[in-house]
């Protein structure tokens, strides 16, 4: 039996949709923090038990009979804490493997902005590794998905404006991570191996912006503004808090190269060429 965690988040779907080609329902657990987001899931003929990272005696319930443990990285700001009780929990109910998707991080960068997010990666790779369980560590890039986000969807028009400087990253399409995932999660073996789940090329803005204006033969123009000129002018657009933060920091991380990670080992766990980003943006920004 194995247990996806996150299993109502985007990553976690991709994955569990994916395993569903390879193993029976009936040998995929799905933990979800309340009944409601289990619905699809039981729909699908999973187990699906109830739980959250934070909540340590729920998480020894959810991971009762499975062998396999994924965990989902958390987003709170408690992920380390949150992460060390699925671990801890899943070493004690003695299971033959866990999963953790993790990020991936330019290792050449000196001085890190991700903040408490190397925490919740280095740091939780580091209590994983320590911790005697055989593990894969799944060191995802940049969602492709998460593009639009920083962009919008009117690129074309609007040019793209983001302090990112020329700082490059590298970008894959969630859906794909998911698959190599799921490849790994339905063999056995990869034990204490790491894989980083990122596009094989990195792009600067600049270099997005044109390769846009190839595919729509209009003018997609690049700007890097004044890091807190762009914070102000979200708050003045009415961008939530939240999102403020989410933008400013990837924005800050992007600038110190720290995403400018490349690897071929999502091709290698997919057995194919994963989708360039190039397709990516056509296929999303060009209409
Ligand atoms: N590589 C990237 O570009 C990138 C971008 C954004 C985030 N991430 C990280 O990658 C993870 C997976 O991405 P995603 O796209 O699947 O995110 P997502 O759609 O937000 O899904 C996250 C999943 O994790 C669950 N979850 C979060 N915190 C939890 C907790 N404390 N206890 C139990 N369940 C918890 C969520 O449950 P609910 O449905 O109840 O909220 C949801 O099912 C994110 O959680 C984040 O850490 C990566």
């Amino acid at each position: 039996m194995i247990l996806i965690t996150g299993a109502s988040g985007h990553l976690g779907t991709a994955v569990i949709n994916h395993l569903l080609t390879k193993i029976s329902a009936d040998k995929i657990v799905a933990l979800v923090r309340n009944a409601e987001k289990g619905k699809a899931l039981k729909a699908k003929g999973l187990e699906v038990r109830i739980g959250a990272y934070a909540d340590k005696a729920s998480i020894e319930k959810a991971v009762e009979g499975v062998s396999k443990v994924l965990l989902v990285s958390s987003n709170s700001n408690d992920a380390l804490k949150e992460h060390k009780n699925v671990i801890d929990s899943a070493k004690d109910a003695g299971i033959s493997q866990i999963y953790y998707t993790s990020g991936a991080r330019n290792e050449n960068v000196s001085e890190s902005k991700l903040g408490s997010l190397t925490d919740a990666y280095s740091t939780t790779e580091n209590y994983i590794i320590t911790s005697g369980l055989p593990y894969t560590i799944f060191q995802n890039g940049l969602y492709a998905e998460t593009l639009p986000f920083f962009i919008g969807y009117d690129v074309v028009n609007t040019g793209i404006s983001f302090p990112a400087e020329n700082g490059k990253a590298s970008f894959a399409k969630r859906d794909e991570m998911g698959k190599a995932i799921a490849n790994v999660l339905a063999d056995d073996g990869h034990i204490d191996k790491i894989y980083k789940l990122t596009g094989s090329l990195s792009y600067s803005f600049a270099e997005i912006a044109e390769l846009l204006s190839e595919f729509s033969g209009k003018n997609v123009a690049y700007e890097s503004p004044d890091p807190k000129d762009y914070e102000t002018k979200l708050k003045e657009y009415g961008v939530s808090k939240m999102d403020v933060l989410y933008s400013t920091l990837l924005a800050s991380i992007i600038r110190n190269d720290e995403y400018n990670v490349v690897s071929s080992d999502l091709d290698e766990l997919l057995g194919h060429r994963s989708i360039d980003l190039e397709i990516y943006l056509e296929d999303t920004f060009i209409y």
